[in-house]
C-alpha cells in the first residue's frame, strides 16, 4: 500500500510536459475528437488506450498538425503549441516513431537520422562527426549498430531503434510510439521497454499507444482512456486493473476474454504431408492434420516460418515438395485462384499493404473476395450487396459513418475488420488466418473469436498463426508449433502450457 501512495506521489510531482485540452474534430459522418484530453508529465509513460476508432491517432495528427483541429488548445512546455507538420514539431522536439516507417533504403542509418541537418566541415558533410555523433546517441540508448549500415538491412525492430535515436538526437522531450510492439519477438521487445526506461529516465515524456493490455501494466505509469473520441478517464497504471482499463474502453462488462467453445473435432478434412517451399524463407518439412470443427492454432517464435506454411497451402508461395489431401481427395492449390476455388481462405498478416483497396469504399472492400455471387445478367445484385456489407459491418463492429465510405478514412482496426468480414463472407472450408488479431481490440477481437468458433461449429477447419500466447490458449482446440521451418510437435490445447510451448518453439534453432 504505502509503495502505491508513494507512487502516486512521485507521479504528482512531476512537471506537466505536453497538454491536450477540449480537443475536437469532425469528418464527414464521424466525431473523431468530441472534447479529448491528454495530460502527460516528463519522466513518465502515458498509455494512450481506446477501442478500434475511438479516436487515438487523430489526437496524435492534431498534435504534429497532420489534421487541423476543429477547436481546442494545446500547450507544450506551458505554452500555446501549434505546427503545420511534423517536421516542425521535431524542430520543437516532438517527436513519433511511426508504425509504418518511410525511412530512406537505400541510404546509411547515419544519414537517415541527420538527414536535412547534416553536420558541415566548410562546405563538406563532416563524416567524421556525423559517424560519432550517431555512435553516442547508440551507446547512450544501448542499440548495437554500424552507423554506415544501410537502412535497407535493418530488421523491423532495428529500423524502430533508428527511429528512437533519431527522436533522441532531436532532443525530444515527448516521443509518441504508435503500436510500436506489433511485429517485435519478446527478446525485442524487452530491449525497446529498456530503451523507454532508459529515456523516461532522461526526463522525456512517452505516449505509448498498443492494444496489448498486457504491456500497458508493464511499461506505463498512466493510462488514458477514450472512446468515441471522448476522454473517458486518466488513472495510475499501477492501481488499475487490465479487466477496468477494458470496461472502460468498452463501455461495458467484458468480463471474459474469450466466447464459450461448443465445437467439436471430428474426421480429418485436410491433410499436410511434407510439405516443402522454394523461396527463402522456406518451409523445411511440414505435415499435419487439421479435422472437421477443428481451430488449429499455430505458434512460434518470429521467423519460424509460420506465415510462410499457410502462404504454402494456399498456394500464394510455390510448394516445391509435399502433398495437399482435402477430404481423401489430392488437391494442387498451384495458386490462390486454386486454393480459394477449393474453399480455403487466406486472410494475411500484412492486411494494410496487401488486403486493402484504399480509394474504394467499404462495399467494394466487403465483397470484392466474392465478386462472382453478385453478378446477375449483366448487372450487379445491388440489394444482396448492401445485406452482405451490412453483414460485416454488423458482425465484425466495423466503425464506418456509411457503406460508401471510402475505406482508406476508417482507423487502421477498422480497415482490418472489413478485411477479415470480406474473407468470413466467402463461408471458407478451410480459413487460414495470419495474426488475425493484431492491431486490433479487445472488443473486435471477441467478435473475431466468435466467428471462428461458428465456422468451426459448422464442421469448417480453422488455422490460426498467432503471436499471443493468452489467444492460442483460449480459443485453440490443438496448437502446432514451427521451429524454423519445421513442425517441432503438436499439442492439445487443454493439456499444454506456455512453457512447453516455448521449448518446443526453441527445438530446431
Ligand atoms: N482522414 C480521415 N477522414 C475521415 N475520417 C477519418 C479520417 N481519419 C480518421 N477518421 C475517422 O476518425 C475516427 C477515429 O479514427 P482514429 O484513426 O483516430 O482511431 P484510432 O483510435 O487510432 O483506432 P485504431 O486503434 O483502429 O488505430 C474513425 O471513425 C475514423 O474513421
Ligand atoms: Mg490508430
Amino acid at each position: 500500500m504505502s509503495e502505491m501512495v508513494d507512487r502516486t506521489e512521485i507521479l504528482k510531482n512531476k512537471r506537466l510536459i505536453l497538454e491536450m485540452k477540449n480537443m475536437h474534430k469532425t469528418f464527414p459522418g464521424v466525431k473523431a475528437l468530441d472534447a479529448a484530453q491528454l495530460s502527460l508529465r516528463e519522466g513518465t509513460v502515458h498509455a494512450l488506450m481506446g477501442e478500434n476508432g475511438a479516436g487515438k491517432s487523430t489526437l496524435m495528427k492534431c498534435l504534429f498538425g497532420i489534421f487541423d483541429e476543429d477547436e481546442g488548445d494545446i500547450f507544450f512546455d506551458g505554452k500555446k503549441f501549434k505546427v503545420n507538420n511534423a517536421k516542425q514539431a521535431l524542430d520543437h522536439g516532438i517527436s513519433m516513431v511511426h508504425q509504418e516507417l518511410n525511412q530512406v533504403k537505400d541510404t546509411r542509418i547515419m544519414d537517415n537520422i541527420w538527414l536535412g541537418r547534416f553536420p558541415k566541415k566548410i562546405l563538406f558533410v563532416d563524416e567524421d562527426k556525423m559517424f560519432h555523433d550517431t555512435k553516442e546517441i547508440f551507446e547512450s540508448l544501448d542499440i548495437n549498430l554500424d552507423p554506415k549500415r544501410k537502412v535497407r538491412t535493418l530488421s523491423v525492430s532495428e529500423a524502430q531503434m533508428v527511429e528512437i535515436a533519431k527522436a533522441v538526437s532531436y532532443n525530444s522531450k515527448v516521443i509518441v510510439l504508435d503500436e510500436p510492439t506489433s511485429s517485435l519477438t519478446e527478446k525485442e521487445v524487452s530491449h525497446l521497454f529498456r530503451i523507454i526506461n532508459n529515456l523516461k529516465d532522461k526526463g522525456a515524456g512517452i505516449i505509448y499507444i498498443s492494444h496489448k493490455m498486457e504491456e500497458i501494466k508493464v511499461i506505463s505509469d498512466e493510462v488514458t482512456v477514450m472512446r468515441d473520441g471522448k476522454y473517458i478517464a486518466t488513472l495510475n497504471s499501477h492501481e488499475v486493473t487490465t479487466d477496468e482499463i477494458i470496461n472502460l474502453m468498452v463501455g461495458r462488462d467484458l468480463t471474459n476474454r474469450f466466447p464459450p467453445k461448443h465445437n467439436e473435432p471430428g474426421e480429418v478434412i485436410l491433410e499436410v504431408k511434407n510439405i516443402r517451399s522454394l523461396v527463402q524463407p522456406s518451409v523445411v518439412d511440414a505435415s499435419f492434420e487439421l479435422r472437421k470443427g477443428e481451430i488449429l492454432g499455430v505458434a512460434g517464435l518470429v521467423g519460424s516460418r509460420r506465415t510462410e506454411l499457410v502462404e504454402t497451402i494456399f498456394g500464394s508461395r510455390h510448394m516445391e515438395k509435399g502433398e495437399l489431401i482435402l477430404h481423401g481427395k489430392p488437391i494442387s492449390n498451384k495458386h490462390p485462384e486454386e486454393a480459394i476455388k477449393n474453399g480455403f481462405a487466406l486472410i494475411t498478416e500484412e492486411r494494410r499493404e496487401t488486403g486493402i483497396f484504399g480509394v474504394s469504399n467499404v462495399t467494394f472492400n466487403s465483397i470484392i473476395a466474392n465478386i462472382g455471387e453478385y453478378v446477375k445478367g449483366p448487372f450487379l445484385d445491388e440489394k444482396k450487396m448492401v445485406v452482405d456489407t451490412d453483414w460485416v459491418i454488423d458482425s465484425m463492429s466495423v466503425k464506418t459513418p456509411s457503406q460508401k465510405t471510402t475505406i482508406a478514412t476508417l482507423s487502421g482496426g477498422n480497415q482490418q475488420k472489413v478485411i477479415i468480414g470480406r474473407w468470413m463472407l466467402t463461408e471458407p472450408e478451410i480459413l487460414l488466418m495470419d495474426e488475425p488479431t493484431r492491431g486490433i481490440d479487445v472488443g473486435a477481437k471477441y467478435d473475431i473469436y466468435e466467428l471462428m468458433i461458428q465456422l468451426a461449429e459448422k464442421e469448417k477447419g480453422v488455422i490460426m498463426v498467432s503471436s499471443e500466447m493468452p489467444e492460442l490458449l483460449g480459443i485453440t482446440d490443438r496448437i502446432l508449433v514451427m521451429s524454423n521451418g519445421r513442425v517441432a510437435g503438436i499439442v492439445d490445447t487443454k493439456e499444454t502450457t506456455q512453457e512447453e510451448i516455448l521449448k518446443l518453439a526453441a527445438k530446431y534453432l
